[in-house]
């Protein structure tokens, strides 16, 4: 996710914009670059990697006096992550950084190309730039021109821009991707994505609406439809990076409807489902599937099996990568070797992909770090965008590992030929209004922290689902021992009554996934058997259960993956509830660590 910075102000203005960026990184990124004004001469720098290569390459230059500059970190989108297409992207005299997506810029780059304007990166960015100075030559007033230009976008946005012709001013717009104004009494002005860059440097700060467009000078700011409303900033840094969440994780969990969102752009169409990342030879001459994972990204893997069977009728087989790695398997060359890890560092995850490249196998990373040990020597990898994952429980990076698995899925009944046509559309149809069910499940957040209360105790949680949804009771269960250190089990619902239900008592609570979309009726029998041994009956269902001791009710969906996501975001919300009850630190949990580097 990107983050972006602005500044006007008598200090050097290369330090300001790399330090507040610097602040930003936990956002994840790229790619890096600054712009910087100074009586009407603009520097511009870039550089592909970490901040350190972009303080590198301006290492030799510094400002002395008045300026304004901008900067953005940049996470891959809309092109590759490389010099041309991180930002700021450049006009003819002027400069811009953007935050989100611009969803009708096809539209409007063609238009600007008709104008006779050449473009030089693949973003969707670019063309504000060309706009704002199309719409220059048509409007005698700047600011007027720069209104103009962002009505014409749509989509989600923050954006500074900075020209030759206004040299003092920075403009600015904002809807639906966060942006910060701050200053303080040295006529210092900064902007940024979170609070954290201006922690120490702004005294007051105001919080754009959406929908704001401005601009400011060192004298003067406006902005419309509203004047800004500025509040005194305190805190510290640690807190600012948490937006205002108790930890990292439930800033996570109210991250991933963004994220979702990121994980489908250019991927998920509206007729299609393409990944540029694994060219059509890839597939060729493969009949079967293993994948290894730990941990969650295991229970991901072992989600998308159902949707690999299922829709691209393709056999997978899921392994965990620790008891692969000495099984002495045998690995037959008609197979892709998939691993999926969030860190891309995983030892056992790691060495079991060595084991498929000596044996010869086709192999694919489905991982979120970029450049990682595993991204590095997978033939090819899927890069899951969830941006960078601070809580040790794992949350938006299980949402986009099981999001990319399946538009892999159909991306393989695509090549497979055993789903096209309307059926197709259908499923499309049902991804993309995936990030508006993950926005709406957090309604339970209250339900979630009412109910924790009640399950501080006991000796044990039985998370039971069948199907899709035995994964997700793993990782229900796996989220609640993490950071409660509760005892958790996850159990295909049906496996109960072959030893497990001989601990029913009150005392056992079993979690019971309920959806109405796969196989409700078997599922509410193997809870009635439960119920009958007096264990206490928690059921996330769209439907009322009338043997449920307590209910968290999710909303009814016509697809599967759609009660998925949202039980997913209610196991989540209630693990964390429970843990934060029990005074635990959610975003540290005890003997864990976020990335196991060691066998
Ligand atoms: C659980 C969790 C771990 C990881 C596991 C694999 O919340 O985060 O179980 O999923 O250690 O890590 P990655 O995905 O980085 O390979």
């Amino acid at each position: 996710m990107c983050g972006i910075v602005g500044y006007i102000g008598k200090r050097e203005i290369k330090s300001r914009l790399i330090e507040g960026l610097r602040e930003l990184e936990y956002r994840g990124y790229d790619s890096a670059g600054i712009a910087v004004m100074q009586q009407g001469r603009i520097e511009s720098f870039k550089a592909v990697g970490k901040l350190s290569n972009l303080e590198e390459k301006t290492k030799e230059f510094s400002t002395e006096g008045l300026g304004v500059g901008i900067g953005h970190t940049r996470w891959a989108t809309h092109g590759k992550p490389t010099e041309l297409n991180a930002h700021p992207h450049m006009g003819e005299y002027s400069y811009v950084v953007h935050n989100g997506i611009i969803e009708n810029y096809r539209e409007i780059k063609q238009m600007l190309e008709k104008e006779g304007i050449t473009f030089l990166s693949q973003t969707d960015t670019e063309v504000i730039v060309h706009l704002f100075e199309l719409e220059a030559e048509r409007h005698g007033d700047l600011f007027e021109a720069f209104k103009a230009t962002i009505e014409q976008l749509d989509g989600a946005y923050a954006v500074l821009l900075v020209t030759q012709k206004a040299p003092d001013t920075i403009f600015f717009a904002r809807k639906g991707s966060p942006m910060i104004i701050g200053r303080n009494g040295r006529g210092e002005i900064f902007f940024a994505s979170s609070d954290a860059p201006l922690i120490g440097e702004a005294e007051e700060v105001a919080y754009m609406e959406d929908g704001t467009v401005g601009y400011v000078t060192p004298d003067r700011l406006h902005a419309d439809p509203e004047p800004l409303l500025f509040v005194p900033l305190s805190g510290d840094k640690v807190t600012a990076q948490k937006g205002g969440y108790r930890f990292f994780m439930e800033k996570e969990i109210y991250e991933q409807y963004e994220v979702m969102s990121d994980t489908m752009i250019g991927r998920v169409l509206d007729d299609d489902i393409a990944f540029e990342e694994i060219d059509a030879a890839f597939l060729e001459d493969i009949s079967r599937i293993k994948i290894c994972a730990c941990g969650t990204s295991y229970h991901a893997a072992l989600a998308s099996s159902y949707l690999f069977e299922r829709l691209s009728k393709i056999p997978v087989n899921v392994e965990i990568a620790s008891e692969f790695r000495y099984k002495e398997p045998l690995l037959t060359d008609d197979t892709l070797f998939i691993v999926i890890s969030q860190s891309g560092e995983t030892a056992d995850t790691l060495e079991a992909l060595k084991m498929a490249k000596e044996a010869g196998l086709k192999t694919l990373a489905v991982c979120n770090v970029d450049n990682s040990s595993i991204v590095r020597l997978a033939d090819a990898t899927i890069l899951t965008r969830a941006g960078i994952e601070k809580g040790v429980a794992s949350t938006k990076a299980f949402a986009t590992q099981v999001m990319v698995l399946w538009m892999l899925s159909l991306f393989f009944a695509k090549k497979r030929g055993s789903m096209e046509g309307e059926a197709m559309r259908e499923e499309l149809r049902f991804m993309h209004y995936v990030p508006k069910v993950l926005q709406k499940s957090l309604e339970v957040h209250e339900k979630c922290k009412r109910l924790s209360k009640r399950y501080l105790h006991g000796h044990g949680f039985f998370f039971i689902g069948r199907d899709l949804f035995y994964p997700l009771a793993l990782e229900g269960a796996l989220k609640l021992k993490e950071i409660s250190y509760l005892h958790a089990e996850g159990y295909p619902a049906g496996e109960m009554k072959h030893g497990p239900i001989a601990l029913a008592d009150a005392e056992l609570f079993t979690i019971a996934l309920m959806p109405k979309t796969l196989l409700y009726d078997k599922t509410k029998s193997n809870v009635e058997e439960l119920s009958a041994r007096d264990s206490t009956i928690l059921s996330i269902s769209p439907e009322m259960f009338e043997l449920a001791d307590d209910f968290i009710l999710t909303h009814p969906h016509n697809h599967p993956m759609l009660e998925f996501f949202e039980m997913m975001v209610v196991e989540q919300l209630l693990a964390m509830e429970i843990a934060i009850r029990l005074g635990n630190d959610v975003d540290m949990p005890r003997n864990l660590a976020k990335s196991v580097t060691v066998e």
